[in-house]
C-alpha cells in the first residue's frame, strides 16, 4: 500500500465470463457508499469515450484477427485513454476508483492464454501504467463449467464475442491463469469464491475490501 497515500484507491475485479465482476462491482459501491466513499465505477476496456470506442473495435473484430502484439497494443492504447482521462485524474483528485478489469486480463488472455510474452507485457506495463498500479485486486473464481454456463445464459440469443465464444478447456486455462497470477502477487491479489448466492459473495469482497483498504492502521482517514 502507500503510493496512493493521501490519493484515492484504486480497485480492480477480475475473472473470467460469468464470474459476476459487474453485480459484485454494483454491490461494491453500494457498500462503499455507506461508509461515505462515492466511488468511481469503470471498466476495461473502455471507461473513458475513446476507449470505448477502441473496445468497440477489438470485440467487433473478434479474436483471430489481429497478430497477438497488435491486439494487445490496442487493449493498452484504450488503457491509456483510460488512465489518462479518467483513472489518473479520479485518483488525484481523492476518488475511489473501481475498475471491471484493468492490466491483469492483459496478462492473462494476451498473456498466459496467448502467446505475448512476459518481457513485452512488463515493458508496456511499465510505459503505459507506471506508478498508477491497482492497490486491490479481487479475482473472482469460479469452477469453469458455472461460469460458462452463467455467461451463455446471461447472452441468451445474441451472439458471442469473439472473446467469450471460446471452449471449457479455454475457461479452464483461463481460470488457471488467474489463480497463478494470484499466488505471484498475494500482497496485491485476493482469490474471492464467487459460488452462491450474489449476497454472500459481496460480503467475501466487502471483508476484503475493508480489511485491506479501510482498517484503520492502513492510514486511510476513513478507517
Ligand atoms: P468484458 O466482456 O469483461 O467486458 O471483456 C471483454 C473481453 O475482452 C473479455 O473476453 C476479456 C477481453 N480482454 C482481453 O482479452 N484483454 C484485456 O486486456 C481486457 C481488458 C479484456
Amino acid at each position: 500500500m502507500g503510493q496512493h497515500e493521501g490519493k484515492g484507491r484504486f480497485i480492480t475485479l477480475e475473472g473470467g465470463e460469468g464470474t459476476g465482476k459487474s453485480t459484485q462491482i454494483r454491490l461494491l459501491l453500494a457498500r462503499l457508499e455507506c461508509v461515505g466513499i462515492m466511488a468511481h465505477q469503470t471498466r476495461e476496456p473502455g471507461g473513458s469515450a475513446d476507449a470505448e470506442r477502441i473496445r468497440a473495435f477489438i470485440l467487433e473484430a473478434g479474436q483471430s484477427r489481429f497478430t497477438p502484439l497488435t491486439e494487445t497494443l490496442l487493449f493498452f492504447a484504450a488503457r491509456n485513454d483510460h488512465l489518462e482521462t479518467t483513472i489518473r485524474p479520479a485518483l488525484n483528485a481523492g476518488k475511489w476508483v473501481v475498475s471491471d478489469r484493468f492490466a491483469d486480463s492483459t496478462r492473462v488472455y494476451q498473456g498466459c492464454m496467448g502467446t505475448l510474452d512476459t518481457t513485452t507485457l512488463e515493458r508496456l506495463e511499465e510505459l503505459i501504467i507506471g506508478e498508477t498500479r491497482p492497490d486491490l485486486t479481487l479475482i473472482l473464481d469460479l469452477p469453469a463449467e458455472i461460469g460458462l454456463a452463467r455467461a451463455i445464459a446471461r447472452r441468451g440469443a445474441v451472439a458471442a464475442d469473439g472473446f467469450e465464444a471460446e471452449s471449457l478447456a479455454y475457461h479452464r486455462g483461463l481460470r488457471q491463469c488467474y489463480l497463478d497470477l494470484a499466488n505471484r502477487e498475494p500482497d496485491r491479489c485476493f482469490i474471492v469464491d464467487a459460488a452462491g448466492n450474489e449476497q454472500d459473495v459481496a460480503e467475501r469482497v466487502w471483508y476484503i475490501v475493508s480489511e485491506r483498504l479501510l482498517a484503520p492502521d492502513n492510514g486511510h482517514p476513513h478507517g
